[in-house]
């Protein structure tokens, strides 16, 4: 097991099918079924966007969404749409985050396999896409819970915008940046410093003195 003073992990470099796995999964929509749970969330947020003349921005596995109204107030004329899976993170926001000031910004409850098919379907065209700190699934055996291993990682591709993501472990920025190349999407991994934390994991991490990595980029789905 290897120790990078914050991740521990079985894998001490970019994972040797990602090549293998990401081209196959370019190959080939996702077809798992979408739940009505995830319909009804995409439906509200849809109306909410049809409804926005200005750009969107997504905030994919924005948590408490602290970093969703950081956007928001950076982005004034923008409509942020915040991610996440966990009610329970998601609920939190109001009573520690929100603020009257920042109000162009909607948290939506729902899991990104679901929601980014549904808003590549319904043309969505994001102008940014911030990833920040996704579950790194450090196990090499967890290859495709990553982003770039997962089978929505082309649905990432075909919604576009400028994409951000964020980690302290090294090599899921790597593999990303890779798969992002394997893709046709120039990327590279860089080291980051934030000026500001703007999300709890973030400050958790620069406060224990992590080194933060990131990718920054504008994929395209070649078709
Ligand atoms: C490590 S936390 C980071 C949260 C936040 N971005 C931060 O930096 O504080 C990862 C988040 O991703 C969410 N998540 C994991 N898998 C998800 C999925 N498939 N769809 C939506 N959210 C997901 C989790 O619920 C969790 O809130």
């Amino acid at each position: 097991m290897l120790d990078s003073k914050n991740i521990v992990s079985n894998q001490q470099d970019i994972h040797e099918s990602l090549e293998a796995v990401v081209r196959k999964h370019l190959l080939h929509r996702f077809r798992r079924p979408i739940p009505d749970y995830s319909l009804q969330a995409f439906e509200n947020a849809n109306e909410q966007v049809k409804q926005h003349a200005g750009p969107i921005i997504l905030d994919s596995f924005c948590g408490v969404g602290e970093s969703t109204k950081h956007i928001a107030a950076a982005h004034p004329d923008a409509l942020v749409i915040g991610i996440d899976k966990s009610s329970h993170r998601i609920n939190k926001h109001a009573e520690h985050y929100a603020s009257d000031q920042v109000t162009n910004y909607r948290l939506i409850r729902a899991d990104v396999d679901d929601f980014w098919r549904l808003a590549v379907a319904a043309n969505w065209k994001p102008i940014k896409h911030f990833l920040l700190y996704p579950n790194p699934w450090p196990k090499s055996s967890q290859l495709k819970r990553r982003c770039h291993g997962s089978p929505v990682f082309r649905d990432l591709l075909a919604l576009g915008g400028r994409v951000e993501i964020r980690s302290n472990w090294p090599i899921y920025i790597r593999e990303f940046a890779q798969a992002m190349t394997i893709a046709g999407t120039n990327a590279s991994a860089e080291p980051f410093h934030p000026e500001q934390a703007i999300t709890p994991f973030e400050r958790k991490y620069s406060q224990s003195g992590h080194q933060l990595w990131h990718c920054v980029c504008s994929p395209h789905l070649a078709n």
